[in-house]
């Protein structure tokens, strides 16, 4: 059984996606949500599907051996960032080495680093008359938006696009393909 960590900080529509796609599975399982954020709407939705939390309080945190030993406690092979808006620290990335991956809600490399999230990326793509838009799903290394991409795909801009009809274009993307590619990844 291949034991997943989602680390998320907000509505968490995909983390909630990824936690029902392994649900019946007998090899992946996802076992941990981590977020930095009580609050979040991914914790109440990892707690109504009777997935452990964790909360993690700042960057510090997650590179301390304390939190990499418990995720080796609870026997994490694979780390899912999905909406997760702390950097990961350089010791996180060398105790799981090609096994953290993110998604980015644009076609890396344009549209991403620091401060590139949410409506921001959206936002930034109009305005440039960009004729594409779509999704990343990434290694992770330690710069934002930066690892060996893996997984692209796109959709159209049409005209007249605005802000909320393209977050929600790429949402279904991100429903779509993430908990796929994650299980192809797993299965290698
Ligand atoms: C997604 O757009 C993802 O690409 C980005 O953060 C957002 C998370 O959305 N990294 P949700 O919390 O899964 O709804």
């Amino acid at each position: 059984m291949k034991r997943i960590a989602i680390f998320a900080s907000g509505t968490g529509t995909n983390a909630e996606a990824i936690i029902k796609h392994f649900k019946k599975s007998d090899i992946i399982k996802v076992a941990l949500v981590v977020s930095n954020k009580a609050d979040a709407e991914v914790v109440l939705k990892a707690e109504t599907n009777n997935i452990k939390v964790e909360l993690v309080k700042d960057k510090n945190q997650l590179e301390a051996t304390e939190f990499i030993d418990f995720l080796s406690n609870e026997k994490i092979d694979f780390i899912v960032l999905a909406g997760f808006l702390l950097l990961i620290p350089a010791k996180l990335i060398e105790a799981f080495p090609n096994k953290i991956i993110n998604i980015h809600p644009a076609l890396l490399p344009k549209y991403g680093g620091k401060g590139m999230y949410g409506k921001h990326v959206h936002e930034a793509v109009i305005k440039n008359r960009e004729a594409e838009s779509g999704i990343t799903i990434h290694y992770v290394n330690e710069h934002f938006d930066e690892g060996e991409i893996i997984f692209k795909t796109s959709c159209a801009i049409d005209k007249g696009e605005t802000i909320e009809l393209l977050q929600k274009k790429i949402n279904a993307l991100e429903l779509e393909h993430y908990a796929k590619v994650i299980e192809k990844l797993l299965q290698k």
